[in-house]
């Protein structure tokens, strides 16, 4: 069932990528992720989490995650902006988020995105038995700090199921939090979020958007793993 859920959640983002272009508005994105849900009789899992007002979270520029779609957000030539979506397939759930370019973006922009998608990769190479979670953080905050960039510390990765989040938590650092050994069957959203600049963050007066307290671009890269006797499956993508 997380598979179904994972199949609705590729064909978003593809629709997706058809639809991002200069002069459409962040709710434009949600709209068409109600529609492409209600089509496909699964839910649109953000909705009514914890009070979350929309169906998907689109962040843009400095936004790092839970920006909230609105008509008057127009995205712009060289804007970047996160689509993070949960899908619910019978009450089991994937979780996936793209950083999408609008129209031409500058290099660094380019790089930053490039980097939370190898961070991605990197760190889902420790995703197999024999490994712990740990291995998994620590290859991803070194790939990003290799470029130059930060990880952000407020926000993890998690397993993830019949709930969107469940243990364990996931940072994508290196922590002396919980490090289980990786085991088949383990279900896991990874998802390395980075900034251009500082790792520090503050919460918009909406009590959602998170933004980076300088300024400087975000870039967020998630899908959900299934840990196999072998190299993990990919869901989502
Ligand atoms: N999808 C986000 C994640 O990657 C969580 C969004 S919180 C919500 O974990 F309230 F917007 F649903
Ligand atoms: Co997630």
């Amino acid at each position: 069932m997380m598979r179904e859920a994972g199949k609705v959640v590729k064909l978003i983002f593809e629709e997706l990528n058809s639809l991002i272009k200069p002069g459409i508005s962040t709710k434009d994105i949600d709209d068409l992720v109600e529609k492409i849900c209600k089509e496909k009789n699964v839910i649109a899992a953000e909705k009514g989490y914890s009070g979350y007002p929309a169906s998907i979270c689109t962040s843009v520029n400095d936004e790092v995650v839970h920006g909230i779609p609105s008509p008057k957000r127009i995205l712009r030539e060289g804007d970047i902006v996160s689509c993070d979506v949960v899908v619910d397939y019978k009450g089991y759930m994937a979780d996936a988020c793209r950083t999408f370019a609008v129209g031409k973006i500058s290099d660094e922009a380019k790089r930053l995105n490039e980097t939370a998608e190898k961070a991605f990769f990197e760190g889902i190479k420790f995703a197999k038995p024999g490994y712990r979670l740990r291995d998994i953080q620590r290859a991803i905050q070194e790939t990003v700090e290799a470029e130059g960039f930060s990880v952000i510390r407020d926000f993890t990765g998690h397993g993830i199921g019949s709930k969107m989040h469940e243990d364990p938590m996931i940072p994508n650092y290196v922590t002396k939090s919980e490090n289980p050994r990786l085991k088949p069957g383990m279900t896991l959203a990874i998802e390395p979020m980075i900034t251009a600049g500082d790792y520090e963050i503050d919460i918009l007066l909406d009590d959602w958007t998170a933004v980076t307290v300088d300024g400087s671009l975000a870039s967020h890269y998630e899908n959900t793993i299934v840990i196999t006797n072998d190299e993990p499956e990919i869901i989502t993508l």
